[in-house]
C-alpha cells in the first residue's frame, strides 16, 4: 500500500470512526454551544484519522511478519522432495535417510531406486535401519523388514509402505511424500 493510499484510508477510517463514535456525544450535548461542538468535532476527526492511519500501519507490519514467519513447507513431509543424485545410494548400499520426508531411499539390483516410508505398518513406530543386520528393525515390537522393505518377521502384517519415485535425467530422484500417494507393500 502506497503512503498516499494509506493516508487516504486513514482519513476515511477516521471520518467513519468520528461519525460512529461521535453520534452518542452529539446526542448527549444537543443543547451545548455550537462553536464548541465544531471544535470538538474537528479534534475528534484529527484524532481518529491519526488512529486509523496508525492502525493500518500496525496491520501492515503484522501481515508482513505473518508472511515472513509462515512455515516454508518445501522439502517437508507431504510434498514432492528431490534427492540429489549424489545422495542416491549405490545398489544395495546404505539407505539414504531423509528425516523431513520420513523416508529411506534404497537402491535395488533388480528394480532400481525405491523410497520406503519409515513408519512401521504395525502400530506406527519409526523404524531405524540397523547397518550391522542389514535390515530395518522396529524397536517397538520387533518387526523386521528387508532392505527392500519387505516383511521378514514380527507383528507387522506386511512390508513397509512405499512412496512413488521419479528418477530424473540428471540422476536425482523425486519422491512423492504425500500420504495419499503411498503404495502398500503386500510382501
Ligand atoms: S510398531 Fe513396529 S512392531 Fe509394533
Amino acid at each position: 500500500m502506497t503512503p498516499l493510499v494509506r493516508t487516504l484510508a486513514g482519513i476515511a477510517g477516521g471520518w467513519l470512526a468520528t461519525k460512529l463514535f461521535g453520534l452518542s456525544e452529539a446526542l448527549q450535548s444537543a443543547h451545548g454551544d455550537t462553536g464548541a461542538k465544531r471544535l470538538s468535532s474537528r479534534r475528534s476527526f484529527t484524532r481518529n484519522a491519526t488512529l486509523g492511519d496508525v492502525g493500518i500501519v500496525v496491520a501492515q507490519i503484522g501481515v508482513a511478519f505473518g508472511v515472513l514467519l509462515w512455515p516454508n513447507k518445501t522439502g517437508a513431509f507431504g510434498t514432492a522432495i528431490t534427492v540429489p543424485g549424489g545422495d542416491v545410494p549405490d545398489v544395495n548400499g546404505e539407505p539414504f535417510k531423509w528425516a523431513p520426508g520420513k523416508f529411506y531411499l534404497v537402491n535395488l539390483e533388480d528394480s532400481g531406486v525405491r523410497a520406503l516410508y519409515w513408519k512401521c505398518v504395525h502400530l506406527g513406530c519409526t523404524v531405524p535401519w540397523i547397518s550391522g543386520e542389514h535390515e530395518f528393525i522396529c524397536p517397538c515390537h520387533g518387526s523386521i523388514y528387508e532392505y527392500n522393505g519387505d516383511r521378514v518377521s514380527g507383528p507387522a502384517p506386511y512390508g513397509l509402505d512405499q512412496m512413488p519415485v521419479t528418477v530424473n535425467d540428471d540422476g536425482s530422484v523425486t519422491v512423492d511424500t504425500n500420504p495419499s500417494s503411498l503404495l502398500v507393500n503386500n510382501y
